[in-house]
């Protein structure tokens, strides 16, 4: 079902996660999850998992494209009781960006204090080659719909985020530190929300490199913005699973794509475990 931004938006989103929380028994997840294109399986490594299917979360988008829309799975990991997305729907397949980024304020609902935003990435930067994890540190968004257009509740958050730490320093910081202790090369950069679903021609990555990108996708920049909204602190990391296109010369495939998320896997969800054990000796995520 199709959602449509209106000021019941604040009831809706309750709705949902009252429907998840009746299934978790009284843990309150501290980390959201979103897992991008070939990054899923992360959440099968989630310990002692409920799983419940978006096709039973009112108000979830359900992906047109696939028949396959994705679930919730929540679980402990790393000392963290974590609710992650397996599968997001994209603007793409026609939703709107408020009804693209619901889930996300589901997971903040629920009590997602962090959310990890993962994402399959053509790469903007000529040097970083295929497989490069790029951290997060800004974005452009040149997405044609915003997922904060329409009323809104303050029950919510403000009328104007404030976007200057949308993705958290001190948690980048945090990255980096585990990034280096595991010896993964991490870039860092801005990643850049297209439209898609054509990948960009060669004179829009020329465009893209020139307004300050470095990596560029058709996801995360909605889930981030509700996030922000709501509260949460955000990590985004982009899986550079190609050079974007006219870099090399080669055609872009979404073959390409997923074998490169297939091939860095091991490393992803290792720096993923990673993060979610030092947020939780850090503090970071409040009194265990
Ligand atoms: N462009 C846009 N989205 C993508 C790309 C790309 O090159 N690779 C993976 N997702």
């Amino acid at each position: 079902m199709t959602t449509h931004a209106s000021d019941d938006l604040y009831d809706r989103v309750h709705a949902a996660a009252a429907v998840v929380r009746a299934r978790l028994g009284g843990r309150t997840p501290a980390v959201g999850l979103i897992l991008g294109s070939g990054l899923g399986g992360f959440a099968d490594r989630l310990a002692d998992p409920v799983r419940i299917d978006y096709g039973e979360l009112p108000g979830f988008p359900v992906s047109k494209v696939h028949g396959h829309a994705g679930r919730l799975v929540i679980g402990e990991r790393g000392g963290a009781t974590c609710v992650a997305m397996q599968g997001r729907v994209h603007l793409y397949e026609g939703h709107r960006a408020a009804d693209v980024a619901f889930p996300a304020r589901v997971l903040v609902a629920l009590g997602a204090k962090v959310l990890i935003v993962t994402n399959a990435a053509g790469g903007l930067n000529p040097a970083w080659p295929p497989g490069t994890l790029m951290l997060i540190r800004d974005h452009l968004d040149f997405l044609r719909d915003h997922p904060l257009r329409g009323p809104n509740d303050e029950r919510l958050g403000p009328r104007f985020p404030d976007m200057t730490t949308a993705y958290a320093p001190e948690l980048r910081a945090l990255v980096k530190d585990v990034a280096a202790a595991q010896g993964v090369a991490l870039a860092e950069g801005v990643y850049v929300a297209m439209p898609g679903p054509c990948y960009e021609t060669p004179a829009e990555v020329r465009m893209l490199q020139i307004v300050g990108g470095d990596a560029t996708g058709m996801s995360t920049v909605p889930e981030v913005i509700v996030a922000r909204h709501m509260g949460a602190r955000v990590i985004g990391i982009s899986c550079i699973t190609n050079q974007a296109a006219g870099i090399t010369g080669a055609a872009l495939s979404h073959d390409e794509v997923t074998e490169t998320a297939t091939r860095v896997r091991a490393t992803f969800e290792g720096l993923l475990d990673g993060i979610l054990a030092a947020l939780t000796t850090r503090g970071e995520l409040g009194a265990a």
